[in-house]
């Protein structure tokens, strides 16, 4: 059984103590039918070495697979999309990259046998977007920026387009429309008139990119 602790001096200073298998399975199991949605969006803010990601991706990828196994091209795009819309953000370095690489390394056994080597790059580009080293709560990164993460989607079949939000814009961004807003919501909220709710403002966007090209923006 893997171990909840990695050592007494993490757990007095991080309050780092990994959830079991078993608790983690009851939890999603909570909000299953999102679980199984290969794009469903799922941001954990403190998320040790991916507990929690790792079987929402393993989910997510059961689906790919039974619907989509047997077109390598679809089983790419989906299985991009799944992890395309999973985040995590850790404090400790080790732990987000260990994080990472599990993920990456599940998406990697389940691929075909005939999955081209492209697929991996550009799924270990998204999950170095993904899976942020920082804080949760001053909304920082290990470099001192705000965290900052991509948001990925599919238009016209198999090119993606990315945008940029701030992390913080992204809570302002929950308030209501109604209630009374800081001149810090204004500059970095917008109203969306379509959908009458408050969406972060846009950082940074990018042009449209083949799915397997989406490194070349760095
Ligand atoms: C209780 S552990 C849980 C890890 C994982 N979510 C799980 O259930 O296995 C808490 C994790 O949060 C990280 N952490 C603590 N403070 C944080 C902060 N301010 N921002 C981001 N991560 C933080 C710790 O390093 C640790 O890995």
């Amino acid at each position: 059984m893997p171990t909840q602790v990695k050592s007494r001096q993490r757990v007095q200073e991080h309050g780092e103590v990994f959830t079991n298998e078993r608790e983690v399975n009851a939890m999603l199991d909570m909000v299953k039918e999102e679980t199984e949605r290969i794009e469903s969006r799922f941001l954990e803010p403190a998320c040790g070495t991916g507990n929690f990601l790792a079987e929402v991706l393993r989910r997510k990828l059961a689906t790919t697979n039974s619907n989509y196994r047997r077109n390598l091209d679809e089983w790419q795009h989906y299985a991009f999309l799944a992890v395309s819309s999973i985040y995590g953000v850790e404090l400790l370095a080790d732990n987000a990259q260990e994080c990472r690489q599990r993920l990456l390394d599940i998406v990697l056994d389940e691929a075909p046998r005939e999955t081209p080597e492209r697929f991996g790059e550009a799924v270990r580009f998204l999950l170095s977007k993904n899976i942020l080293c920082g804080d949760a709560l001053t909304m920082l990164d290990a470099s001192g920026s705000p965290i900052t993460f991509c948001e990925w989607s599919f238009v016209r079949g198999e090119r993606v387009k990315r945008r940029d939000f701030q992390l913080d814009h992204m809570l302002a961004a929950n308030k209501q429309v109604n209630e009374q807003l800081s001149l810090m919501d204004l500059m970095t909220t917008e109203y969306d008139e379509s959908r009458n709710e408050l969406v972060p403002k846009t950082v940074r966007e990018y042009p449209l990119r083949n799915w397997w090209e989406v490194g070349l923006d760095g």
